[in-house]
């Protein structure tokens, strides 16, 4: 899987064509869906073909059109750092979604959560779903708008970190990465610090969210933390704040 080149050419997107999914992505990314719940706990599960929860006009703002798919995140209500893992999987998902040339886009807000038909187990929630599907080859006026709005110009790289001195290349590499993550309104509420405090010790990296108001800064962290790990190469990562 080129997931760099999914990075490079991944945004989001609200417009998208009827037809069903090929069923050979589909059991491409159920097996992906199954391993991850299997590493993570979470419980994603891939809907098809049922598009009610973009369905209700008062609750999608009208900001979707031909949702017919979507992949919802669900993990344990108030589960330990299940956030970060629903924004680090989904992102894995949505990257491998973009190398079989589909359009994908994070939804936490604008859908229908009751409409959802997905299984939910005892004490399960769905976080957020992220729409899948056909790109439409051309865009609703809203999606044209909403774009226009949100991608303004990329935060700098400086901005992502606090870290003073030199960096090396392979840190700076992730921090590109991370610029191109999606992010709930596109705030991109993260930063990282590089440490190298002893010659016998490995480097580390800490990452950690500069806000807490919108409750899925801890989504858009889990995102930023795999994109991070994929433009740097050769990272692992604890699940921590
Ligand atoms: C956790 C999360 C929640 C999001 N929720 C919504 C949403 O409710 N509605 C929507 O239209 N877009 C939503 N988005 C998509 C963002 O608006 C989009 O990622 C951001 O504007 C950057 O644009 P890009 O993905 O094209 O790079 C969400 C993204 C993330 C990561």
């Amino acid at each position: 899987m080129d997931y760099k080149r999914a990075i490079s050419v991944r945004h989001s997107c609200r417009s998208y064509l009827p037809d069903t999914i090929d069923s050979s992505i589909v059991k491409k990314l159920q097996a992906s869906i199954t391993d991850y719940n299997l590493l993570s706990g979470l419980n994603i599960q891939l809907i098809l073909n049922n598009g009610d929860a973009f369905g209700n006009f008062s609750k999608s703002y009208g900001m979707f059109s031909g949702v017919n798919n979507y992949i919802a995140m669900i993990g344990r209500a108030n589960g330990i750092h299940e956030k970060e893992k629903i924004g680090y999987y989904g992102e894995k998902l949505v990257l491998e979604a973009t190398e079989y040339g589909l359009g994908t886009c994070w939804v936490a807000g604008t859908f229908d959560k009751t409409a959802c038909s997905c299984i939910l187990g005892p004490r399960e929630e769905i976080y957020c779903v992220i729409s899948i599907g056909y790109p439409a080859a051309k865009k609703s006026f809203k999606d044209k708008l909403i774009n226009s709005v949100m991608h303004t110009k990329k935060k700098p790289v400086e901005d992502f970190f606090d870290t003073r001195g030199n960096v090396p290349d392979w840190f700076l590499e992730g921090i590109k990465a991370v610029q191109s993550a999606p992010s709930a309104l596109n705030k991109q509420p993260v930063k990282f610090a590089y440490t190298d405090e002893s010659s016998d010790a490995l480097p580390s990296v800490r990452a950690w969210i500069t806000s807490n108001s919108s409750g899925v800064e801890q989504i858009d962290l889990g995102i930023a933390k795999l994109h991070f790990e994929l433009g740097a190469s050769d990272v692992e990562w604890e699940w921590e704040d």
